[in-house]
Protein backbone atom coordinates (compact mmCIF):
# COMPACT_ATOMS: atom_id res chain seq x y z
CA UNK A 1 0.00 0.00 0.00
CA UNK A 2 1.01 3.31 -0.73
CA UNK A 3 2.30 5.17 2.59
CA UNK A 4 0.43 8.42 1.75
CA UNK A 5 -2.94 6.41 0.90
CA UNK A 6 -5.48 7.01 3.93
CA UNK A 7 -7.99 4.08 4.85
CA UNK A 8 -11.06 5.47 3.69
CA UNK A 9 -14.58 4.82 3.94
CA UNK A 10 -15.71 2.16 1.42
CA UNK A 11 -17.70 3.53 -1.76
CA UNK A 12 -20.97 2.59 -1.70
CA UNK A 13 -20.24 0.74 -4.75
CA UNK A 14 -17.66 -1.62 -3.16
CA UNK A 15 -20.51 -2.08 -0.51
CA UNK A 16 -22.01 -3.59 -3.85
CA UNK A 17 -23.28 -7.19 -2.23
CA UNK A 18 -23.78 -8.79 -5.24
CA UNK A 19 -20.13 -8.74 -6.87
CA UNK A 20 -18.07 -11.72 -7.03
CA UNK A 21 -14.71 -10.19 -7.16
CA UNK A 22 -13.61 -9.60 -3.62
CA UNK A 23 -13.55 -13.11 -3.03
CA UNK A 24 -9.63 -14.64 -4.53
CA UNK A 25 -10.66 -17.96 -4.69
CA UNK A 26 -8.21 -21.08 -4.31
CA UNK A 27 -6.97 -23.32 -6.47
CA UNK A 28 -9.46 -21.53 -9.24
CA UNK A 29 -8.51 -19.63 -12.09
CA UNK A 30 -10.29 -16.56 -11.26
CA UNK A 31 -11.01 -14.40 -14.05
CA UNK A 32 -11.96 -17.35 -16.24
CA UNK A 33 -14.59 -18.54 -12.95
CA UNK A 34 -16.14 -15.21 -12.33
CA UNK A 35 -17.16 -14.80 -16.26
CA UNK A 36 -18.67 -17.89 -15.93
CA UNK A 37 -19.61 -18.66 -12.56
CA UNK A 38 -20.69 -21.87 -11.00
CA UNK A 39 -22.56 -21.42 -7.71
CA UNK A 40 -24.38 -24.11 -5.92
CA UNK A 41 -26.91 -22.97 -3.82
CA UNK A 42 -27.96 -26.26 -1.27
CA UNK A 43 -27.23 -29.70 -1.01
CA UNK A 44 -29.01 -33.10 0.10
CA UNK A 45 -27.84 -36.73 -0.37
CA UNK A 46 -26.03 -37.14 -3.91
CA UNK A 47 -27.18 -34.30 -5.24
CA UNK A 48 -25.91 -30.29 -5.38
CA UNK A 49 -28.41 -27.36 -6.69
CA UNK A 50 -27.19 -24.89 -8.38
CA UNK A 51 -28.20 -20.96 -8.23
CA UNK A 52 -29.88 -21.75 -10.82
CA UNK A 53 -32.28 -24.40 -9.49
CA UNK A 54 -30.94 -27.02 -11.55
CA UNK A 55 -29.66 -30.20 -9.64
CA UNK A 56 -26.03 -31.88 -9.50
CA UNK A 57 -25.31 -34.96 -9.25
CA UNK A 58 -22.33 -35.11 -7.12
CA UNK A 59 -19.50 -37.40 -8.39
CA UNK A 60 -16.64 -36.11 -6.22
CA UNK A 61 -18.34 -35.57 -2.64
CA UNK A 62 -17.80 -32.27 -2.44
CA UNK A 63 -14.10 -32.44 -2.70
CA UNK A 64 -13.55 -36.08 -1.50
CA UNK A 65 -15.21 -35.37 1.97
CA UNK A 66 -18.52 -36.20 1.51
CA UNK A 67 -18.73 -39.98 2.66
CA UNK A 68 -21.48 -39.88 3.98
CA UNK A 69 -24.05 -37.82 1.88
CA UNK A 70 -25.12 -33.90 2.23
CA UNK A 71 -27.33 -32.48 4.46
CA UNK A 72 -26.93 -35.10 6.92
CA UNK A 73 -29.77 -34.43 9.61
CA UNK A 74 -27.72 -35.98 12.52
CA UNK A 75 -25.02 -34.04 11.84
CA UNK A 76 -26.95 -30.91 11.39
CA UNK A 77 -28.48 -31.32 14.96
CA UNK A 78 -25.31 -32.43 16.77
CA UNK A 79 -23.38 -29.00 15.75
CA UNK A 80 -26.74 -27.00 16.14
CA UNK A 81 -27.46 -28.48 19.85
CA UNK A 82 -23.54 -28.02 20.73
CA UNK A 83 -23.31 -24.21 19.35
CA UNK A 84 -26.05 -23.58 21.43
CA UNK A 85 -24.32 -25.72 24.79
CA UNK A 86 -20.55 -24.51 24.36
CA UNK A 87 -19.90 -22.65 21.60
CA UNK A 88 -16.15 -22.33 22.27
CA UNK A 89 -13.24 -23.77 24.91
CA UNK A 90 -9.77 -23.15 24.55
CA UNK A 91 -7.32 -26.22 24.03
CA UNK A 92 -4.41 -25.40 25.64
CA UNK A 93 -4.06 -26.32 29.28
CA UNK A 94 -8.12 -26.95 28.90
CA UNK A 95 -10.36 -29.31 27.73
CA UNK A 96 -14.45 -30.56 26.92
CA UNK A 97 -15.90 -33.34 27.37
CA UNK A 98 -16.94 -33.86 23.57
CA UNK A 99 -12.82 -33.89 22.26
CA UNK A 100 -12.17 -36.60 24.72
CA UNK A 101 -15.24 -38.50 23.85
CA UNK A 102 -14.22 -38.13 20.17
CA UNK A 103 -10.82 -39.40 20.60
CA UNK A 104 -11.79 -42.25 22.69
CA UNK A 105 -14.46 -43.51 19.78
CA UNK A 106 -11.92 -42.80 16.83
CA UNK A 107 -9.11 -44.74 18.62
CA UNK A 108 -11.75 -47.28 19.39
CA UNK A 109 -11.81 -47.76 15.30
CA UNK A 110 -8.44 -47.51 14.76
CA UNK A 111 -6.06 -50.59 13.77
CA UNK A 112 -3.07 -52.07 15.68
CA UNK A 113 -1.94 -49.58 18.74
CA UNK A 114 -2.65 -46.23 16.97
CA UNK A 115 -4.66 -45.15 20.04
CA UNK A 116 -3.62 -41.36 20.22
CA UNK A 117 -5.60 -38.36 18.46
CA UNK A 118 -4.14 -35.30 18.18
CA UNK A 119 -6.95 -32.44 16.93
CA UNK A 120 -6.74 -29.58 13.97
CA UNK A 121 -8.39 -28.30 11.73
CA UNK A 122 -7.40 -29.40 8.27
CA UNK A 123 -5.59 -31.92 5.90
CA UNK A 124 -2.44 -29.44 5.61
CA UNK A 125 -2.78 -28.84 9.30
CA UNK A 126 -2.94 -32.76 10.12
CA UNK A 127 -0.07 -33.06 7.80
CA UNK A 128 2.46 -30.29 9.19
CA UNK A 129 1.55 -31.91 12.38
CA UNK A 130 2.26 -35.07 11.80
CA UNK A 131 5.76 -34.11 10.46
CA UNK A 132 6.80 -32.20 13.51
CA UNK A 133 5.40 -34.60 15.39
CA UNK A 134 7.90 -37.26 13.84
CA UNK A 135 11.08 -34.90 13.72
CA UNK A 136 10.13 -33.88 17.86
CA UNK A 137 9.72 -37.96 18.23
CA UNK A 138 13.45 -38.48 17.41
CA UNK A 139 14.66 -35.62 19.14
CA UNK A 140 12.36 -36.79 22.50
CA UNK A 141 14.23 -40.17 22.42
CA UNK A 142 17.67 -38.49 22.15
CA UNK A 143 18.27 -38.99 18.23
CA UNK A 144 19.07 -35.75 17.25
CA UNK A 145 20.42 -36.62 13.71
CA UNK A 146 17.38 -38.13 11.92
CA UNK A 147 15.91 -34.65 10.69
CA UNK A 148 15.42 -35.77 6.98
CA UNK A 149 11.96 -36.15 5.97
CA UNK A 150 10.62 -38.06 2.89
CA UNK A 151 7.90 -37.43 0.01
CA UNK A 152 7.21 -38.84 -3.52
CA UNK A 153 6.46 -37.26 -6.78
CA UNK A 154 3.20 -36.05 -7.93
CA UNK A 155 2.30 -36.25 -4.35
CA UNK A 156 -0.16 -33.70 -2.43
CA UNK A 157 -0.10 -32.99 0.96
CA UNK A 158 -2.13 -29.68 1.32
CA UNK A 159 -0.54 -26.63 1.15
CA UNK A 160 1.43 -25.67 4.02
CA UNK A 161 5.07 -25.37 3.92
CA UNK A 162 5.33 -28.90 5.06
CA UNK A 163 3.38 -30.61 2.66
CA UNK A 164 4.10 -28.92 -0.16
CA UNK A 165 7.94 -29.79 0.51
CA UNK A 166 7.00 -33.21 1.18
CA UNK A 167 4.83 -33.03 -1.66
CA UNK A 168 5.73 -33.24 -5.37
CA UNK A 169 3.48 -31.61 -7.58
CA UNK A 170 5.21 -28.44 -9.32
CA UNK A 171 3.26 -26.10 -9.40
CA UNK A 172 2.25 -26.17 -6.04
CA UNK A 173 5.83 -25.70 -5.12
CA UNK A 174 7.47 -23.33 -7.90
CA UNK A 175 6.51 -19.98 -6.69
CA UNK A 176 7.46 -20.83 -3.16
CA UNK A 177 10.67 -22.99 -3.43
CA UNK A 178 13.07 -20.65 -2.13
CA UNK A 179 10.88 -21.59 1.49
CA UNK A 180 10.85 -25.13 1.13
CA UNK A 181 11.73 -27.02 4.00
CA UNK A 182 15.40 -28.28 3.48
CA UNK A 183 16.56 -32.00 4.03
CA UNK A 184 13.48 -33.44 2.09
CA UNK A 185 13.73 -35.76 -0.25
CA UNK A 186 11.58 -37.95 -2.91
CA UNK A 187 10.58 -41.23 -3.55
CA UNK A 188 9.48 -41.63 -7.37
CA UNK A 189 5.97 -41.66 -7.86
CA UNK A 190 4.51 -45.24 -8.76
CA UNK A 191 2.55 -44.66 -12.26
CA UNK A 192 3.41 -46.74 -15.04
CA UNK A 193 1.30 -46.19 -17.83
CA UNK A 194 3.55 -48.59 -19.81
CA UNK A 195 3.14 -51.43 -17.72
CA UNK A 196 -0.30 -51.19 -15.88
CA UNK A 197 -2.95 -49.18 -18.07
CA UNK A 198 -6.15 -50.19 -17.32
CA UNK A 199 -5.34 -52.11 -14.20
CA UNK A 200 -8.13 -53.09 -12.31
CA UNK A 201 -7.92 -52.42 -8.23
CA UNK A 202 -4.14 -52.15 -7.47
CA UNK A 203 -1.64 -52.29 -10.00
CA UNK A 204 0.31 -55.45 -10.29
CA UNK A 205 3.58 -53.64 -11.17
CA UNK A 206 5.64 -51.54 -9.64
CA UNK A 207 6.25 -52.84 -5.85
CA UNK A 208 9.90 -51.83 -7.22
CA UNK A 209 9.43 -48.93 -6.85
CA UNK A 210 9.71 -48.69 -2.81
CA UNK A 211 13.24 -49.88 -3.36
CA UNK A 212 14.11 -46.14 -4.02
CA UNK A 213 13.83 -45.75 -0.21
CA UNK A 214 16.79 -48.61 0.37
CA UNK A 215 18.82 -46.39 -2.34
CA UNK A 216 17.83 -42.72 -0.23
CA UNK A 217 18.74 -44.34 3.35
CA UNK A 218 22.40 -45.10 1.46
CA UNK A 219 22.29 -41.63 -0.18
CA UNK A 220 21.74 -39.58 2.93
CA UNK A 221 22.20 -42.00 6.01
CA UNK A 222 19.27 -44.24 7.19
CA UNK A 223 19.89 -43.00 10.72
CA UNK A 224 19.00 -38.96 9.31
CA UNK A 225 15.66 -39.88 8.33
CA UNK A 226 13.07 -39.06 10.18
CA UNK A 227 10.25 -39.84 8.34
CA UNK A 228 8.53 -41.27 4.93
CA UNK A 229 5.25 -39.88 4.06
CA UNK A 230 3.09 -41.27 1.20
CA UNK A 231 -0.86 -41.27 0.34
CA UNK A 232 -1.69 -44.83 0.53
CA UNK A 233 -3.60 -43.84 -2.88
CA UNK A 234 -2.37 -40.66 -4.27
CA UNK A 235 -5.95 -38.80 -5.53
CA UNK A 236 -5.35 -35.30 -5.96
CA UNK A 237 -2.46 -36.07 -8.44
CA UNK A 238 -4.53 -37.94 -10.88
CA UNK A 239 -5.59 -41.44 -8.33
CA UNK A 240 -2.59 -43.49 -8.53
CA UNK A 241 -3.38 -46.70 -6.89
CA UNK A 242 -0.45 -48.31 -5.30
CA UNK A 243 1.38 -51.40 -7.07
CA UNK A 244 0.68 -54.77 -5.23
CA UNK A 245 3.24 -54.98 -2.42
CA UNK A 246 4.31 -51.84 -2.47
CA UNK A 247 3.26 -50.15 0.79
CA UNK A 248 4.35 -53.63 2.62
CA UNK A 249 7.90 -53.05 1.14
CA UNK A 250 8.08 -49.54 2.28
CA UNK A 251 6.95 -51.02 5.77
CA UNK A 252 9.55 -53.24 5.79
CA UNK A 253 12.32 -50.59 4.97
CA UNK A 254 10.86 -47.99 7.61
CA UNK A 255 11.32 -51.01 10.30
CA UNK A 256 14.54 -52.16 9.06
CA UNK A 257 16.01 -48.81 9.41
CA UNK A 258 13.89 -47.24 12.50
CA UNK A 259 12.08 -44.82 10.07
CA UNK A 260 8.62 -43.39 10.94
CA UNK A 261 5.89 -44.13 8.43
CA UNK A 262 3.40 -41.27 8.04
CA UNK A 263 0.02 -42.26 6.01
CA UNK A 264 -1.91 -39.38 4.53
CA UNK A 265 -5.09 -40.85 4.91
CA UNK A 266 -7.15 -37.46 4.47
CA UNK A 267 -8.64 -38.72 1.35
CA UNK A 268 -8.30 -42.24 2.00
CA UNK A 269 -9.41 -42.48 5.67
CA UNK A 270 -13.26 -43.22 6.44
CA UNK A 271 -14.47 -45.59 4.53
CA UNK A 272 -13.82 -44.46 0.93
CA UNK A 273 -11.82 -47.55 -0.05
CA UNK A 274 -14.56 -49.90 1.42
CA UNK A 275 -12.84 -50.14 4.90
CA UNK A 276 -12.28 -47.63 7.67
CA UNK A 277 -8.69 -46.77 6.29
CA UNK A 278 -6.53 -47.77 3.66
CA UNK A 279 -4.15 -48.74 6.81
CA UNK A 280 -6.76 -51.60 7.32
CA UNK A 281 -7.37 -52.11 3.65
CA UNK A 282 -4.07 -52.83 2.69
CA UNK A 283 -3.15 -54.31 6.30
CA UNK A 284 -0.04 -51.76 6.43
CA UNK A 285 -0.23 -50.13 10.14
CA UNK A 286 1.55 -46.19 9.58
CA UNK A 287 3.16 -45.27 13.01
CA UNK A 288 1.41 -42.33 11.80
CA UNK A 289 -2.26 -40.75 9.96
CA UNK A 290 -3.42 -37.65 9.12
CA UNK A 291 -6.70 -37.30 8.30
CA UNK A 292 -9.25 -34.69 7.69
CA UNK A 293 -12.60 -34.27 5.08
CA UNK A 294 -14.41 -37.02 5.89
CA UNK A 295 -13.91 -37.18 9.70
CA UNK A 296 -16.50 -35.06 10.14
CA UNK A 297 -18.30 -35.48 6.61
CA UNK A 298 -17.11 -31.93 5.93
CA UNK A 299 -19.62 -30.44 7.88
CA UNK A 300 -16.73 -28.42 9.97
CA UNK A 301 -13.50 -28.34 9.09
CA UNK A 302 -11.38 -30.68 11.35
CA UNK A 303 -8.23 -32.51 10.30
CA UNK A 304 -5.99 -35.00 13.36
CA UNK A 305 -3.39 -36.94 13.43
CA UNK A 306 -3.48 -40.71 14.83
CA UNK A 307 -0.55 -41.67 16.36
CA UNK A 308 0.59 -45.48 17.85
CA UNK A 309 1.37 -46.00 21.54
CA UNK A 310 5.55 -45.98 21.31
CA UNK A 311 5.49 -42.50 19.52
CA UNK A 312 2.85 -40.96 21.76
CA UNK A 313 4.80 -42.43 25.24
CA UNK A 314 8.27 -41.47 23.89
CA UNK A 315 6.76 -38.06 24.28
CA UNK A 316 5.30 -38.67 28.02
CA UNK A 317 8.82 -38.06 30.35
CA UNK A 318 10.15 -35.56 32.39
CA UNK A 319 8.27 -33.18 34.65
CA UNK A 320 4.71 -33.65 34.25
CA UNK A 321 3.13 -30.00 34.23
CA UNK A 322 5.92 -29.23 31.26
CA UNK A 323 4.43 -29.25 27.52
CA UNK A 324 5.89 -32.35 26.02
CA UNK A 325 4.90 -31.17 22.20
CA UNK A 326 5.17 -27.37 21.58
CA UNK A 327 2.71 -27.20 18.52
CA UNK A 328 -1.52 -26.51 18.75
CA UNK A 329 -4.23 -24.74 17.30
CA UNK A 330 -6.35 -22.15 18.82
CA UNK A 331 -9.45 -24.78 17.58
CA UNK A 332 -7.71 -27.88 17.69
CA UNK A 333 -10.81 -30.01 19.21
CA UNK A 334 -13.38 -27.46 18.32
CA UNK A 335 -16.26 -28.16 20.72
CA UNK A 336 -18.64 -27.91 16.57
CA UNK A 337 -16.45 -30.06 15.10
CA UNK A 338 -16.02 -32.18 17.72
CA UNK A 339 -20.34 -32.51 17.62
CA UNK A 340 -20.09 -33.21 13.43
CA UNK A 341 -17.33 -35.76 13.94
CA UNK A 342 -19.17 -37.71 16.68
CA UNK A 343 -22.68 -37.77 14.82
CA UNK A 344 -20.19 -38.74 11.53
CA UNK A 345 -18.95 -41.77 13.25
CA UNK A 346 -22.42 -42.99 14.52
CA UNK A 347 -23.83 -42.47 10.91
CA UNK A 348 -20.91 -44.57 9.51
CA UNK A 349 -21.25 -47.39 12.69
CA UNK A 350 -24.85 -47.01 11.97
CA UNK A 351 -25.52 -47.47 8.38
CA UNK A 352 -22.20 -49.26 7.76
CA UNK A 353 -20.84 -47.12 5.06
CA UNK A 354 -17.39 -48.74 4.45
CA UNK A 355 -18.78 -52.04 3.95
CA UNK A 356 -21.37 -50.43 1.82
CA UNK A 357 -18.57 -48.96 -0.24
CA UNK A 358 -16.95 -52.51 -0.23
CA UNK A 359 -20.24 -54.20 -1.60
CA UNK A 360 -20.16 -51.56 -4.51
CA UNK A 361 -17.05 -51.46 -5.21
CA UNK A 362 -16.82 -54.26 -7.86
CA UNK A 363 -20.10 -52.32 -9.42
CA UNK A 364 -18.25 -49.29 -9.36
CA UNK A 365 -15.40 -50.85 -10.60
CA UNK A 366 -17.14 -52.32 -13.86
CA UNK A 367 -18.46 -48.93 -14.85
CA UNK A 368 -15.46 -46.96 -14.88
CA UNK A 369 -13.55 -49.85 -17.21
CA UNK A 370 -16.73 -49.37 -19.48
CA UNK A 371 -15.24 -46.33 -20.50
CA UNK A 372 -11.99 -48.32 -22.40
CA UNK A 373 -13.22 -47.61 -25.64
CA UNK A 374 -14.47 -43.92 -24.69
CA UNK A 375 -12.98 -41.27 -26.67
CA UNK A 376 -9.82 -39.69 -25.71
CA UNK A 377 -9.32 -42.47 -22.74
CA UNK A 378 -6.27 -44.06 -22.20
CA UNK A 379 -6.36 -45.07 -18.81
CA UNK A 380 -9.07 -45.97 -16.40
CA UNK A 381 -8.00 -46.87 -12.49
CA UNK A 382 -10.18 -47.77 -9.84
CA UNK A 383 -9.60 -48.93 -5.90
CA UNK A 384 -13.18 -48.96 -3.18
CA UNK A 385 -15.03 -46.01 -4.40
CA UNK A 386 -12.21 -44.10 -6.16
CA UNK A 387 -12.27 -43.90 -10.01
CA UNK A 388 -9.67 -42.05 -12.78
CA UNK A 389 -10.31 -41.98 -16.06
CA UNK A 390 -6.99 -40.57 -17.81
CA UNK A 391 -6.95 -38.62 -21.11
CA UNK A 392 -4.76 -37.76 -23.80
CA UNK A 393 -3.35 -34.48 -23.55
CA UNK A 394 -4.55 -31.85 -26.26
CA UNK A 395 -1.14 -31.37 -28.11
CA UNK A 396 0.19 -28.61 -26.74
CA UNK A 397 -2.77 -27.60 -24.00
CA UNK A 398 -2.39 -29.80 -21.34
CA UNK A 399 -5.21 -30.09 -18.62
CA UNK A 400 -7.48 -28.27 -21.52
CA UNK A 401 -9.72 -31.36 -22.62
CA UNK A 402 -10.27 -32.79 -18.97
CA UNK A 403 -11.17 -28.48 -17.82
CA UNK A 404 -13.92 -28.84 -21.06
CA UNK A 405 -15.17 -32.10 -19.96
CA UNK A 406 -15.43 -30.49 -16.56
CA UNK A 407 -17.06 -27.51 -17.93
CA UNK A 408 -20.05 -29.80 -19.80
CA UNK A 409 -20.55 -32.41 -17.43
CA UNK A 410 -21.10 -29.52 -15.26
CA UNK A 411 -23.62 -28.45 -17.89
CA UNK A 412 -25.65 -31.55 -17.48
CA UNK A 413 -25.70 -31.93 -14.43
CA UNK A 414 -22.77 -34.14 -12.92
CA UNK A 415 -19.77 -32.58 -10.96
CA UNK A 416 -16.48 -34.40 -11.05
CA UNK A 417 -12.97 -32.77 -10.46
CA UNK A 418 -10.22 -32.95 -12.94
CA UNK A 419 -6.51 -32.69 -12.15
CA UNK A 420 -4.37 -32.21 -15.69
CA UNK A 421 -6.29 -34.79 -17.76
CA UNK A 422 -7.38 -36.78 -15.54
CA UNK A 423 -10.88 -36.99 -14.54
CA UNK A 424 -10.89 -38.03 -10.81
CA UNK A 425 -14.37 -39.27 -9.19
CA UNK A 426 -15.38 -40.25 -5.87
CA UNK A 427 -19.00 -40.12 -4.69
CA UNK A 428 -20.45 -39.87 -1.92
CA UNK A 429 -20.55 -43.42 -0.30
CA UNK A 430 -24.58 -43.96 -0.28
CA UNK A 431 -23.98 -43.32 -4.01
CA UNK A 432 -26.92 -46.37 -6.20
CA UNK A 433 -26.06 -48.13 -9.07
CA UNK A 434 -28.24 -45.83 -11.29
CA UNK A 435 -26.29 -42.58 -9.70
CA UNK A 436 -23.24 -44.80 -11.17
CA UNK A 437 -24.20 -45.80 -14.41
CA UNK A 438 -25.48 -41.98 -14.62
CA UNK A 439 -22.21 -41.08 -14.28
CA UNK A 440 -20.60 -43.11 -16.87
CA UNK A 441 -22.93 -42.30 -19.68
CA UNK A 442 -22.45 -38.62 -18.80
CA UNK A 443 -18.87 -38.70 -19.10
CA UNK A 444 -19.01 -40.79 -22.20
CA UNK A 445 -21.50 -38.54 -23.97
CA UNK A 446 -19.15 -35.50 -23.14
CA UNK A 447 -16.39 -36.83 -24.31
CA UNK A 448 -17.42 -37.86 -27.21
CA UNK A 449 -18.00 -34.15 -28.07
CA UNK A 450 -15.23 -32.54 -26.89
CA UNK A 451 -12.36 -31.89 -29.24
C1 LIG B 1 -3.86 -36.56 0.74
C2 LIG B 1 -4.20 -35.14 1.10
N1 LIG B 1 -3.53 -34.55 2.10
C3 LIG B 1 -3.82 -33.28 2.47
C4 LIG B 1 -4.81 -32.57 1.85
C5 LIG B 1 -5.09 -31.16 2.27
O1 LIG B 1 -6.30 -31.06 2.93
P1 LIG B 1 -6.95 -29.63 3.19
O2 LIG B 1 -7.38 -29.10 1.87
O3 LIG B 1 -8.08 -29.92 4.13
O4 LIG B 1 -5.90 -28.78 3.83
C6 LIG B 1 -5.54 -33.17 0.82
C7 LIG B 1 -6.62 -32.44 0.14
O5 LIG B 1 -7.15 -32.86 -0.85
C8 LIG B 1 -5.22 -34.48 0.43
O6 LIG B 1 -5.88 -35.10 -0.57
Amino acid sequence: MDKTETITRPSPSKLEVNTLEPYWMPFTGNRHFKRNPRLLASAAGMYYTSDDGRKILDGCAGLWCVNAGHGRREITEAIQRQASELDYAPSFQMGHPLAFELAARLTATLPGDLDHVFYCNSGSEAVDTALKIALAYHQAKGDFRRTRLIGRERAYHGVGFGGISVGGITYNRRAYAAALLPQVDHLPHTHDLAKNAFSRGQPGHGAHFADALEQLCALHGADTIAAVIVEPVAGSTGVLVPPQGYLEKLRQICDKHGILLIFDEVITGFGRLGAPFAAEYFGVLPDLMSVAKGLTNAAVPMGAVFARKPVYDAFMQGPENAIELFHGYTYSGHPLACAAALATLEIHRREGLAERAKSIAGYWEDAIHSLKDARHVIDLRNLGIIGAIELAPRPGQPGARAFETFLECFGRGLLIRVTGDTIALSPPLIVEKAEIDRMAETIRAVLATVS
